[in-house]
Formats: C-alpha cells, sequence, structure tokens
C-alpha cells in the first residue's frame, strides 16, 4: 500500500483528449505537483528556434537540449512555469512557430533521453500528477495510478480548436482535424515516446464526460492505490 507522499499519478493522452485540464485539477485536489512534460519539449523548441537550429537535425536538437538548463517553478495555482538558461518562457511555449516545430524535437532520441531522466527524477519523489505521451509506459512505469485518456476525434478537435482560440488563434474544424491526425501520426510511429496504452492503465474516454467526472474517476483509482 502506497502512502500519499509516494503516489504518482500518470496521465496519457493525446491532442484534445482534455488531459492537461484533467490533471492539473487531479493535482490541486489531492495537493500534488503538477508536471506538464509537454512543457519541457516546448522549452527545447524555443531554444532551438532562438539558437537557429535545424529541426530537421535530430542531433543538433538533442545538443540543445543537453547544453541548455531548464529550470521548472510549480505554481500553487497548477501552473508550470519554465525558464530556459535563467529566461522565463512560459509566454512563449504555445505560439505558433512552437507549434510547428515542436513534434520534430519531441522525436529526436537524445531530446527524449535528457527530458526523460529529468521527468524520472521529478517523478522518484511521489506526489506527483505527470502528464505526457509515455509517461505510464516509459518514464514512470511503476506509477501506481495510470490514466490513458481518450476521446472521440470530433470531440478532441472541437476541444483544441477552443484552446487555440482562447491562444488568439482561430483554426477552422477541418484544419483542427487535419493537425491533430499528423500529430497522432507521428507520436504512434516516433520510435521512441510513443504515444502507448500502458497494459496497466486505465483507459477513460472523455467523450461523454465532464471534466469533474474524470477528474472524479481519477481521485476514486487514487484512494484505491492508497488503500482508502
Ligand atoms: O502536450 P503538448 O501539446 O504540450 O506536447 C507538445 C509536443 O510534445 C507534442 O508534439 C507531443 C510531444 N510530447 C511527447 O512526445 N511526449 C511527452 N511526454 C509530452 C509531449
Amino acid at each position: 500500500m502506497a502512502t500519499r507522499s509516494e503516489i504518482a499519478v500518470a496521465i496519457d493522452g493525446p491532442m484534445g483528449s482534455g488531459k492537461s485540464t484533467v490533471a492539473r485539477e487531479v493535482a490541486r485536489r489531492l495537493g500534488f505537483r503538477y508536471v506538464d512534460t509537454g512543457a519541457m519539449y516546448r522549452a527545447v523548441a524555443v531554444a532551438a528556434l532562438r539558437r537557429g537550429v535545424a529541426v530537421d537535425d535530430p542531433d543538433a536538437l538533442a545538443a540543445v537540449a543537453r547544453a541548455l538548463r531548464l529550470e521548472l517553478t510549480f505554481g500553487a495555482n497548477g501552473a508550470t512555469r519554465v525558464a530556459v538558461d535563467g529566461e522565463d518562457v512560459t509566454g512563449e511555449l504555445r505560439t505558433v512557430s512552437v507549434n510547428r516545430v515542436v513534434g520534430k524535437v519531441a522525436g529526436a532520441p537524445g531530446v527524449r533521453a535528457v527530458l526523460g531522466g529529468i521527468q524520472r527524477d521529478l517523478g522518484t519523489t511521489g506526489g506527483v500528477v505527470m502528464e505526457g505521451r509515455d509517461i505510464g509506459s516509459v518514464i514512470l512505469p511503476r506509477a501506481q495510478v495510470k490514466v490513458f485518456l481518450t476521446a472521440s476525434p470530433e470531440a478532441r478537435a472541437r476541444r483544441r480548436q477552443a484552446e487555440l482560440a482562447a491562444a488568439g488563434e482561430q483554426v477552422s474544424l477541418h484544419d483542427v482535424r487535419r493537425i491533430e491526425d499528423e500529430d497522432d501520426r507521428a507520436a504512434m510511429t516516433r520510435h521512441v515516446g510513443p504515444l502507448r496504452i500502458a497494459p496497466d492503465a486505465e483507459v477513460i474516454d472523455s467523450t461523454d464526460l465532464t471534466v469533474d467526472e474524470v477528474v472524479d474517476r481519477i481521485l476514486g483509482s487514487v484512494a484505491r492505490a492508497r488503500g482508502l
């Protein structure tokens, strides 16, 4: 039976599955640290763009990841702030230019090795909700609670469109679907860090569930893992 501080919750899923909103809320309700691993890949993308590194060169991307000093600050409200070499780049993580190249950054094996090491360290202490693509399968295979969140393609496209609109980008549903398909295909065919469902993960289809309903189900799994 795991104590509260030993519990790690891994939440994986495709774009638009609602995993960020859910993971943040689960962390808030438990008083756990929320770790957004996508933000780390995005931070490396920001650094690569600034340095003018060719995003088609996986070795050059890995060198950027190895050289940079990545600092994560976990705010009380669940927000993850990311600083690269002492400069806060949180505001740049979700720009169009980063969106365009982050898939290539995340596909570079050397980048995954560097960030994976940091993520494992963050997970060892427990008391953490870590969100990404490969957390339950690769990064924290011993997490006590693993959730793979899915949703219908339509629901995912609608959520993603709303997210982009909130960031000031108006994209048609058709284009969102196209981007989403490309992202999923890339995530599933990358030979490292694929979007993979851990055999012991609980698969939750959020299409017809509210955020609170998904959160409650995960909190129920956490309570069972704690033997409550
Ligand atoms: O979840 P997100 O959109 O912020 O993720 C940004 C990119 O990083 C996206 O291409 C998926 C990828 N990613 C990954 O490969 N592995 C993770 N653990 C998290 C994100």
